[in-house]
């Protein structure tokens, strides 16, 4: 648990206690600390470069069992980003070290270059996202959780901040609750199991709770979600959260693609393409943490959460590609590739929650396509939007949270590509260029006039070799994202 508490160094008794510090300048006045660091740095031992940790035992002048000193690099460059990785690195080590408990010195306020705000939230979401694995099918747990995490700031830093802690430790549980999610293996989350789970993490934190049925889908003509879901012998669903706060002046709907396994359809993966699409249901396990995460934490905002969960599957019962199936929204559309299974998902998905809710903005989250990696690469996400001010915000959350969004465009005559010979529209364009901007634009034709951004996390929602907080594997990328953008929503900036 990430605490914020105000202590006296020469007085409390601590087991370990960590100290950042930078080559060229100091980041405590605390007389104690200040004598410790200085006599490792006469050692030549340590001089505050990035990567330099040394460990002191039984430090002069205070009460810690052991100092960890941590390099963090010149002030200047110290980000939001680099204090994540900083504390992360140090969770790792002490968990490796099997240490249970550490209190980490946050920089004084005004030694380094960014608002307390800041540091205090880099601080927590590094520590609190490293202290996890994905142990969940090890016979031998063997990663020790620390149960205490504790950030020493002065007292009227600890007054003044004191909701931050739990809050920063919600979110990062609702970042550690996708991974889970998108971790586990893909024959233990067929779309009914994973709605079931959905479902009783929500009610659990008091979220009211839908879940349709297959037969309620094709009661209510969810034809292009259906048609997906056609091949696979495991029924679909479409999972409803609500989040309801008296004085919100905004409703805002996240839509996310939930495809427990992707293979393709008829339109089959090879082999290298269809492993790791089990991840392909990473979109609607960030959108479904996201809304548990605002059940706990009751911004003054309306959230709406829907999460369509198909198994895309080859099968004699499996879609053809050249059928054509009729959308939720009424538009025919000719599937051309059944491995263009997301958009169709999605298309009824958004149709439905703009038909029922009307809500003041639409944002999905996807692992849409490959195209959109190839072009940002796997740690950035494409924001597809026809509201400037939407895509700002989004922009903006993600520069804060470090789940990094680029801009793309969605120009109008591109549509001309997903001109189908019989049908309305087709579900894929004719060349095979620009694959992630005419997925957008066929997704924009499901959204009518709301205001409505798409996120295509084909790249980020997973990482291959980790890092200091993420594991290797689902990173939850978005929960965060989304959190921040609503907590800004709320207050209006
Ligand atoms: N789930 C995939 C996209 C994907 C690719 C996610 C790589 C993560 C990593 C999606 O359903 C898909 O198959 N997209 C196709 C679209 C194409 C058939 C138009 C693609 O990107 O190749
Ligand atoms: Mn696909
Ligand atoms: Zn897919």
């Amino acid at each position: 648990m990430l605490k914020l508490r105000s202590l006296n160094f020469t007085k409390s008794p601590l087991t370990t206690l960590a100290l950042p510090v930078c080559t060229d300048h100091p980041l405590t006045a605390d007389p104690a600390l200040t004598a410790i660091i200085d006599q490792a740095r006469q050692w030549q031992e340590f001089s505050g470069k990035p990567k330099e940790r040394i460990t002191i035992y039984n430090p002069a002048g205070i009460r810690a069992h052991r100092v960890i000193l941590s390099g963090l690099g010149p002030r200047a460059e110290v980000t939001a980003e680099s204090l994540r990785l900083y504390s992360g690195d140090l969770v790792n080590h002490a968990a490796k070290g099997g240490l249970t408990e550490i209190t980490i010195a946050a920089p004084a306020p005004d030694t380094l270059e960014l608002d307390t705000e800041t540091v205090l939230r880099g601080l927590g979401e590094g520590a609190a996202l490293a202290n996890h694995a994905f142990e969940h099918y090890k016979s031998e747990p063997d990663r020790v959780i620390l149960q205490k995490i504790d950030i020493a700031v002065t007292r009227h830093v600890s007054g003044k901040y004191k909701p931050l802690a739990e809050e920063v430790q919600t979110v990062c549980e609702g970042t550690l609750l996708a991974r889970h999610w998108a971790n586990l293996a893909p024959n233990d989350k067929p779309p009914e199991i994973l709605a079931k789970e959905m479902a009783a993490e929500a009610r659990r934190h008091k979220l009211k709770v839908r879940i349709l049925s297959e037969k309620e889908l094709t009661r209510q003509k969810f034809g292009a979600l259906l048609a997906v879901g056609k091949g696979s012998d495991k029924p679909p669903r479409l999972v409803l959260m609500e989040h309801r706060a008296s004085g919100a002046r905004k409703t805002v709907a996240l839509v996310g693609k939930g495809v427990t396994f992707d293979t393709g359809g008829i339109n089959l993966k090879p082999s290298g393409s269809i492993t790791g699409m089990k991840m392909d249901m990473a979109g609607s396990a960030a959108m479904a943490a996201a809304l548990i995460t605002v059940a706990r934490l009751k911004p003054r905002v309306n959230v709406i959460g829907v999460m369509p969960l198909v198994e895309n599957m080859p099968s004699g019962r499996a879609t053809r590609p050249s059928d054509i199936v009729t959308a939720y929204s009424g538009k025919t559309i000719e599937i051309n590739n059944t491995d263009a299974e997301g958009r169709l998902i999605l298309a009824d998905a958004m149709a439905y929650v703009n038909k029922k809710y009307k809500p003041d903005m639409i944002i999905d989250m996807a692992t849409l396509t490959g195209a959109c990696v190839v072009a940002l690469g796997e740690k950035m996400a494409g924001v597809f939007s026809s509201d400037d001010l939407l895509s700002e915000q989004l922009v903006a959350a993600g520069r804060r949270t470090f789940e990094r969004l680029w801009p793309m465009p969605i120009p109008e005559d591109y549509l001309e590509q997903l001109k189908s010979d019989c049908a309305d529209i087709s579900n894929v364009s004719k060349g095979r260029w620009g694959g992630a901007i005419t997925a957008a634009l066929f997704l924009k034709e499901f959204v009518g006039d709301t205001p409505w951004a798409h996120i295509d996390i084909a790249g980020p929602a997973s990482i291959k070799k980790g890092n200091a907080y993420q594991t290797p594997g689902a990173t939850g990328f978005g929960v965060r994202l989304m959190w921040d953008f609503i907590r800004k929503l709320e207050t209006g900036n």
